[in-house]
């Protein structure tokens, strides 16, 4: 038993050696232009998958069907969204190219996330990728505009519906 423990501590020991090494030498690449390795994409993947699911729990969805609530979302995502995630007949910004891990174009997309999870991101964010929590910044409800625009309305507006929209509904912009 004592051999076991003594095996398993040395064991330990190398692999921080080893691992601090690494870390000191340089040899891993930070660039966003290196893409992760079959492994790490996995391991990023499950992680996400599970921390994700398991704060689901006490979120409660309210009703997403109501048009009050799809243009108030949908103000929201044409002003914060549509950079990174595009929307029907929009392309996001060239920025895009340079992010790692790239954010989903939503209007190609089949699936979209449950209401639920939707919410739980746009609220939280993701750590190291680009997509930013908008808990900090906004309120509750007007998380969930965004998320019954997107969960409930997105995918079924053409690029006329959509243009239309930013003539009826887009906030005029200063800056532009
Ligand atoms: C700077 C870029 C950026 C901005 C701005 C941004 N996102 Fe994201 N978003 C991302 C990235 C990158 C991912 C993918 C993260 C990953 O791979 O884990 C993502 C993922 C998501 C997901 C999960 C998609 C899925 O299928 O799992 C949702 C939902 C989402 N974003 C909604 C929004 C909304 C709504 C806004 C605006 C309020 C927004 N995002 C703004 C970069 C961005």
């Amino acid at each position: 038993m004592k051999k076991i423990i003594l095996t398993v501590v040395i064991t330990l020991i190398v692999l921080a050696g080893g691992f601090t090494i690494y870390m000191y030498t340089g040899w891993y690449d930070v660039s966003q232009t290196t893409p992760h390795n079959g492994l790490t994409k996995w391991m990023i993947r499950t992680t996400k998958h599970h921390s994700i699911d398991s704060r689901l729990k006490e979120i409660k969805v309210p009703k997403l069907d109501d048009t009050t609530m799809y243009i108030a979302g949908f103000r929201e995502y044409n002003e914060m969204c549509v950079m990174c995630h595009g929307a029907p007949g929009i392309r996001p910004d060239a920025m895009v190219k340079g992010l790692y891990p790239k954010p989903p174009e939503f209007a190609k997309k089949d699936d979209m996330p449950d209401p639920d999870e939707g919410f739980w991101i746009i609220k939280n964010g993701i750590k190291m990728t680009s997509m930013p929590a908008y808990g900090p910044s906004h309120k509750d409800a007007i998380i969930w505009d965004m998320t019954a625009f997107l969960v409930n309305k997105f995918k079924k507006m053409t690029p006329e519906e959509y243009k239309n929209w930013i003539k009826k509904y887009g906030e005029e912009d200063d800056e532009d």
